[in-house]
């Protein structure tokens, strides 16, 4: 059975180990930052913020509890990945998405972009909804590895290009619930 286990300076998850990169605090402060942006851009607009699960839960509660003067409304997807039968391969569903969007503004909260391949695939889902205007706020964005045009608009912390986790953010499932973010030791450093 996997383990987790933590000192102060090291968290042993699974084979892997890992040490402190982004404190709570300072993460929490980047939130903030980003909450007062996004209350700028939508405010009299009543948007309706999209959070991506799992990881998205804290990033989407801590971001909305820093701006209670914005009205808008939260829902939360999971995403669900398969090949699809037609020659547009992996087709990606959005699973628990029962509110109207046509002419909302829609917010999507991810935890973290990489690649982009996950957000590219969830605005063109979304977009089959007629919304307003479709954005993405996520907490961590690795400029490095991102492989799309599509702008991400609203970043907390920009990282660079190594595996990470704590505040949602997993490693096979495990470490969520770490305080602030961690960044995995590389064994061939
Ligand atoms: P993308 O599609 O490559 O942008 O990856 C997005 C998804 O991959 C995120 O929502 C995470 O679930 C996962 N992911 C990407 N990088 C990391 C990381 O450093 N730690 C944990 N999960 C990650």
């Amino acid at each position: 059975m996997p383990e987790t286990s933590s000192d102060r300076t090291k968290v042993r998850s699974h084979d892997k180990e890992f040490a402190p990169f982004i404190s709570a605090e300072e993460l929490d402060a980047a939130i903030k930052r980003l909450a007062l942006e996004v209350r700028t851009a939508y405010m009299g607009k009543r948007p309706l913020f999209v959070g991506v699960l799992n990881g998205a839960y804290y990033f989407a509660a801590r971001l909305l509890e820093a701006m209670p003067e914005l009205e808008c409304e939260i829902t939360f997807v999971k995403v669900a990945s398969y090949i699809g039968t037609s020659s547009s391969g992996n087709v990606t569903q959005l699973i628990g998405l029962h509110e109207r969007m046509e002419e909302r503004h829609v917010v999507v909260l991810e935890d973290i972009v990489d690649t982009g391949n996950t957000v590219a695939h969830i605005l063109d889902a979304l977009k089959e909804h007629h919304p307003a205007s479709v954005a993405i706020a996520t907490m961590l964005f690795k400029p490095e590895a991102y492989r799309h045009d599509l702008p991400i608009a609203h970043v907390a912390l920009r990282i660079p290009n190594a595996f990470v986790i704590g505040s949602g953010l997993d490693h096979d499932g495990l470490c969520r619930n770490l305080p602030g973010i961690w960044r995995i030791i590389d064994e061939h450093a």
